[in-house]
């Protein structure tokens, strides 16, 4: 078979040995970006090699972008996307893929520029090609390569004509390679990183590795360029001049995420001058625990694929730069490249703006778990030489960048003698940096112990230094490589997670799972997902569990992180007067940022001002003076807000731009109370099938009100339903158990209300139900009462559950349908959606928003968009005040609506509005993978008594 390479073990052949990447000036350099011609056959082995001949016509080949996958171009005549977490959506037979094996041939033909220099030689260079690539060039075959997210290069210089060159490459959907790709992502085949002819002068550099630490006790950086051509190394703002191979140490300052200081210098060989950036530092083990620079690292991480929603993992630099500038803007300062080497530019931007990476090599194989990893390839001698290239393609191509510190082996690919290799081949090449990989608990190749989805008791064993396991692992630092995963409404818990973090130095953060959710822009959907391309199999929406919609809009989650990790720490002090101010940066001390406060009265700002806070050490606190406060508003609720923002501009933000705040309550607010009467106040009088109560009407028979005032209200009634959530949805990882399931097994989604009692009284309409699901003895006796001061309306719900509930409850409130509304004021929390378990980001003030404002467009519709500690609410013409203070929620379309949409096109608004006025909702968590709501964050079902008192705007 012509095509043998597909199936075997070997990386490939013919490519030049891995070394450096830099980017280059266009003189040196052509992009072979742009229109290829393509054509897709359904096999490997359907056509014969003679594109590749000078001379062959492909003119009625379709046309493809490069870079590019030909599945997301084209309208599907290419063939789909598909999406399977961990299934191999082949037959597992390694090394051996199928027959039905998309293959694209790709044809380009280039001339050189005018003024391509005529001495030297050329390399071809791609950056990436899932998931391997046979290439010709003139007619000759130069290799072939697998490594979908790892460099490759050819020595061409001897092949190239001025004009007319024809560039072919054969890149097939299935190689053994996939077998070592099997992370949980689209299979997407095609080129989709950069084609790039380099030229070579004689003398051009070849490899090089810059060394540059940093040692925090003297102040002084060392610097150390390796080459394998000789050359000059300078650095003009230090004033350095030395040759590759000579040390020079210097006064310097350090490199870190927070102040990631670059300084531009050259390395000069006798072909090639070649631009660097270093950053100084050094990376070490100590006291076990992970430091940079003498200090240990908190990690406030995220997890990143590549993603863009129309082109899939082939980012233009704008998209990364906007990943990066979105990062530090969220208070992230590190970013593992799950779950393979990013494209290169990535790395510059994160030394450039600042951010910690763990680099992770391409290996993934997951699939194995599924035959309890028998024949994994991470411990079969036959696949080790493909690994050792996996890795020393990552490793030399990134080498040079400060920002990354740690080394992953890869991802969820068992244990085994192949990892163990990998891990050997990097600390003896790269001893500045430290190896991280999950998947092997013992710890026995890596230095840190890493898990992911933890729950939290298991983090709080880890930190305290409880947890067991090898001796070696017991002395390493910890960090959770993947937690709270952010999939659909959450994750909940994250706050809780923080604050374990920050009690116990072992433990040096994590990294949220993940970064963005992997939506596809979809014609008929809105956004696709696993299934929506018809694979036989997939695993539906567990693609979109990002931080970030598919367009890289800040989801709450984000927002929620941002808050959580923020850096800044501003509490009251306890004393009232003052508030306490807390350093949480590992390096930078607080001069970059400015102070200001406010004054909230019934959640409007009444007063602000600036204050000064010292400029803090990090890991230091100041008690700072707040100045008196104004005067004239001891009825309402007060509080103090006070805000960190930039001083002034940064490379990421503008001035102004918030970094932390926090709330110092005051005055607590008054409850409402019914006032005592105008006029007379009539109890509940009834008439023609109606009774009339204050401002209210009510059906005689149901009891149930129809209008206040002049506001049509209707199907006033308890509800503790809501349409789960993809948290709900999961399967707690400790206790086995799925919210969700027990909730639809009870039947919560179709409650009955029984009418017991309609008891107009001498001042209270009383009606008496009993909720319950069919088919089951528990239910809810609950008991609405009614009274009114003649203009405002006051409902007190009691509820006393029947029976041992089973299960947490989903919600318990009341719901109601009003004819229209559009504007929503609260004075509550905000401005975004808050559950019991993510509402840090939630600050205390009036809101405003629009019915349609307040849904949060989760890929898959679910439970979204309540707002928290509400005090009152204006909606459709009514005032709600809340006692205690309630959850908000008001949307177009009911929750059953809601629960039955599968895409967001599902979802059509009506004329009516859904409100919830919610006492209580049941956490969020993050059992999607990993861990249910923590025990204070879920709702019980147990007595309960709350009130909402009415009024008719004016
Ligand atoms: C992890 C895995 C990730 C992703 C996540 C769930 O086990 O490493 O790639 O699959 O679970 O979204």
């Amino acid at each position: 078979m012509t095509n043998h390479y597909v199936e075997d073990y070997s990386p490939g052949r013919g490519a030049l040995t891995p070394r450096a990447w830099y980017p280059l000036s266009d003189a040196k350099a052509l992009s072979l970006n742009g229109s290829w011609r393509l054509r897709v056959s359904p096999t490997a082995d359907a056509e014969d090699d003679s594109f590749a001949e000078p001379g062959f016509d492909a003119g009625d080949w379709a046309r493809v972008v490069v870079p590019g996958h030909w599945v997301l171009q084209g309208d599907g005549c290419f063939g789909r996307p598909a999406y399977t977490n961990h299934r191999y959506p082949f037959p597992v037979d390694p090394p051996r893929v199928p027959t039905e094996n998309p293959t694209g041939d790709h044809l380009r033909v280039f001339d050189l520029p005018e003024d391509w220099p005529a001495d030297g030689g050329a390399v071809l260079r791609f950056d990436g090609v899932e998931s391997c690539a046979r290439v010709w060039l003139n007619g000759t075959d130069i290799g072939e390569f697998k490594g979908s997210r790892l460099p490759h290069e050819f020595a061409v210089g001897h092949l190239l004509e001025r004009s007319g060159n024809v560039l072919a490459v054969r890149v097939h959907q299935w190689s053994a390679g996939s077998y070592l790709e099997d992370q949980d992502q689209w299979w997407l085949p095609g080129i989709f990183r950069d084609v790039t002819l380099l030229h070579r002068p004689a003398g051009s550099a070849g490899d090089f590795f810059v060394h540059a630490s940093y040692d925090h006790h003297t102040g002084r950086g060392t610097l150390l360029v390796d080459s394998d051509i000789e050359g000059r190394v300078t650095v003009p703002a230090l004033g350095i001049d030395i040759a590759t191979g000579e040390t020079v140490t210097v006064p310097v300052c350090p490199w870190s995420a927070e102040v990631p200081t670059l300084y531009e210098g050259e390395l000069t060989t006798e072909g090639e001058r070649v631009p660097l950036r270093i950053g100084f530092r050094t990376v070490e083990s100590a006291d076990g625990l992970i430091k940079v620079n003498g200090r240990a690292v908190l990690f406030k991480g995220v997890n990143r694929h590549e993603w863009h929603r129309e082109t899939g993992r082939a980012l233009d630099l704008e998209t990364m730069r906007q990943d990066v500038l979105l990062m530090k803007r969220h208070n992230l300062n590190a970013v593992r490249t799950s779950h393979y080497p990013p494209h290169p530019a990535f790395l510059d931007l994160c030394d450039e703006y600042g951010l910690w990476v763990i680099d992770e090599c391409d290996l993934e194989t997951h699939g194995f778990v599924e035959q309890a990893w028998r024949d994994n390839p991470a411990d079969d001698d036959r696949w080790t030489p493909a690994l050792l290239d996996r890795a020393a393609r990552m490793v030399e191509r990134d080498k040079n960048h400060p920002s990354v510190i740690i080394w992953s082996l890869g991802n969820e690919a068992g244990t085994g003698r192949g990892l163990t290799a990998m891990a050997e081949w990097i600390h003896a090449r790269d001893t500045s940096r430290l190896v991280h990989y999950e998947g092997d608990g013992s710890c026995r190749d890596t230095d840190m112990y890493s898990r992911m989805y933890a729950g939290h008791a298991e983090v709080e064993q880890i930190g305290k230094e409880l947890d067991g396991g090898t001796r070696k692992r017991r002395e390493l630092p910890f960090i959770l490589c993947e937690y709270a995963h952010a999939m659909g409404n959450g994750p909940g818990g994250l706050a809780d997670y923080q604050r374990l973090f920050e009690a116990y130095d072992r433990l040096q953060g994590g990294f949220v799972w993940e970064w963005i959710d992997h939506g596809i822009a979809h014609p008929g959907l809105g956004y696709a997902y696993g299934g929506d391309f018809g694979e036989e199999l997939h695993d539906g929406n567990f693609v979109c569990d990002g931080l970030l919609f598919p367009d890289r809009r800040p989801s709450p989650g984000l927002v929620e992180y941002k808050k959580v990790i923020e850096p800044v720490r501003i509490v009251p002090d306890g004393t009232g007067g003052s508030v306490r101010v807390t350093n949480g940066y590992d390096f930078a001390d607080l001069s970059a940022l400015a102070f200001e406060w406010s004054y909230q009265a019934d959640g409007e700002t009444v007063a602000s001002g600036s204050l000064s806070v010292p400029a803090l050490a990090p890991g230091e606190s100041a008690d700072v003076k707040l100045p008196q406060p104004p005067a004239g508003h001891e009825a309402v609720e007060t509080q103090w807000t006070v805000r960190a923002v930039l001083a002034a501009d940064t490379a990421w933000a503008p001035e102004g731009h918030e970094i932390a705040w926090g709330q110092i309550p005051v005055a607590a607010r008054p409850l409402p109370v019914l006032r005592p009467a105008v006029r007379p106040v009539l109890g509940p009088v009834a008439g023609d099938g109606v009774i009339t109560l204050g401002p209210a009407a009510f059906d005689a028979r149901t009891g149930a009100p129809k209008a206040i005032g002049a506001i049509e209200v209707s199907d006033l009634r308890l509800d503790v339903w809501r349409a789960p959530t993809d948290n709900d949805e999961g399967t707690d990882w400790l206790t086995g158990s799925c919210d969700a399931k027990l909730w639809r097994d009870l039947g919560l989604h179709r409650m009955r209300h029984r009418l017991d009692a309609v008891e107009p009284g001498e001042n209270a309409l009383t009606v008496r139900t009993r909720v319950a699901p069919a088919a089951s003895e528990f239910g809810l006796t609950t008991v609405y009462r009614w009274t009114s001061d003649g203009d405002r309306l006051r409902l007190a719900v009691s509820v006393s559950p029947d029976g041992e509930w089973p299960a947490p409850l989903p919600r318990l409130g009341v719901r109601l349908a009003l004819a229209c509304a559009d504007t929503v004021r609260w004075f509550g929390a905000g401005p975004g959606e808050a559950y019991p378990d993510t509402k840090s980001a939630a600050r205390l003030a009036r809101h405003e928003s629009t019915v349609d404002g307040l849904q949060t467009p989760y890929l898959r519709p679910q439970e979204n968009g309540a707002r928290a500690d509400v005090r009152w609410a204006e909606i459709g013409g009514l005032r709600i005040e809340g006692d205690p203070a309630f959850h908000l929620t008001a949307r177009r379309w009911t929750t059953e609506q809601l629960d039955a949409a599968t895409h967001l096109t599902d979802l059509t608004p009506g004329d009516t509005v859904w409100v919830n006025l919610d006492h209580a909702l049941h956490g969020i968590g993050t059992a999607s993978c990993g861990p249910s709501p923590l025990p204070q964050y879920q709702l019980r079902a147990q007595r309960a008594e709350f009130s909402f008192v009415f009024s008719q705007l004016h």
